[in-house]
């Protein structure tokens, strides 16, 4: 048995924040964020909108574009690390919220690695014959969790949510997926639970990020993941249609398609108009390109992604 996608869907709230709105707020320019991150907007969830509204929104689009009903799930996997609630798990939210019950529903946490881990997750339950069908959602706000004066976060981050089915199927769909985590890297990138105490709430509960050595970091994993991705199919990227990376910053995005020696056209972007939207951005940056007409079916896709954990991960995918 293998497991292919069937589906995709997003979600992105309408409000928009601007490099130029940035300005006015804290002390950086439009020219800095391009030149440093590529970002130009990000969508910024709004009071009704949570991981949870926008997350069902992103999954009915999936499940209509899969062909399925909500009642045909076996399984619903979210990935989040900014959900309101500790419990119910958001992924128990989105099943009410899709009006249905009993299937089972849980998140996974891998900030902005998270869809590649929930993937990897579904299609094992797939590919042992345990379902048939299952939902991968990620959502994030992460844009909540920047402390509203901090120039370093503020500009990086925009909220939204990506899903996708994948479908128990004869002939194989995701090829493989490869994933890492390296827990000695946690004061480089973080956030706390907000606390009952509300001094340490406005002190310490924000998004902390020593940038330039996340970017270091990152560069570095993502050259070698994407390199052991292909050779453990013997693969050349020249048999790639299109890499899909975690939508983090143009540079580290231009660093891993060098590497693979892939033309930036045969790259998906997203992020000059998301910024980074943590476990988002890639299911995001999929079903973009899908309604857009970019991916076809029969294409052979490379999705990647890096972020806090530090965890890391591939999904390598026969679309
Ligand atoms: N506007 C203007 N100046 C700024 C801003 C800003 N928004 N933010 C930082 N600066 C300043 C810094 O204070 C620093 O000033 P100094 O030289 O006086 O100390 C200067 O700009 C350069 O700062 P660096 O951190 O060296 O800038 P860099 O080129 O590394 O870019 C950035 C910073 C964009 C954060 C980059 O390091 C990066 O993208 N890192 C990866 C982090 C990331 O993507 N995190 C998301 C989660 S993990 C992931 O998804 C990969």
């Amino acid at each position: 048995m293998f497991a292919r996608i069937s589906g995709t869907g997003h979600f992105l709230p309408s409000q928009i924040l601007t490099n130029a709105e940035l300005e006015q707020r804290v002390d950086t320019s439009d020219s800095w964020i391009r030149e440093r991150t590529g970002i130009q907007n990000r969508h910024i969830a709004g009071p009704d909108e949570s991981v949870v509204t926008m997350a069902t929104a992103a999954a009915k689009e999936a499940i209509q574009a899969a062909g399925i009903a909500a009642q045909d799930l076996d399984l619903i996997v979210l990935a989040t690390t900014s959900a309101d609630r500790a419990f119910p798990s958001a992924a128990c939210e989105v099943q009410h919220a899709l009006g249905i019950t009993d299937t089972p529903a849980f998140d996974v946490a891998a900030a902005c690695s998270g869809f590649i881990f929930a993937l990897s997750v579904a299609e094992k339950y797939i590919v042992s014959g345990a379902a048939k069908h299952v939902l991968v959602v990620g959502s994030d706000t992460l844009s909540r969790m920047c402390r509203p004066d901090d120039r370093n976060t503020i500009v990086l981050f925009g909220d939204g949510a990506g899903a996708a089915v994948l479908s128990a199927a004869n002939e194989p769909g995701i090829l493989s997926t490869h994933i890492y985590s390296a827990g000695e890297f946690a004061s480089l990138l973080g956030a706390d639970h907000p606390s009952r105490d509300d001094s340490a709430l406005q002190q310490e509960a924000w998004l902390y990020m020593r940038g330039r050595e996340v970017f270091k970091v990152a560069v570095e994993k993502l050259a070698s993941l994407v390199e052991d991705t292909l050779s453990h199919h013997q693969m050349s990227a020249a048999e790639l249609d299109w890499l899909i990376p975690h939508q983090a910053n143009f540079r580290i995005i231009q660093a891993t398609a060098k590497k693979l020696g892939l033309p930036l056209e045969q790259v998906v972007m997203t992020l000059a108009e998301t910024g980074n939207t943590s476990a988002a951005s890639v299911p995001i940056a999929l079903d973009w390109a899908i309604r857009d007409g970019r991916i076809q079916r029969g294409q052979t896709l490379l999705l990647e992604a890096f972020g806090g954990g530090f965890a890391w991960g591939s999904a390598l995918i026969r679309y």
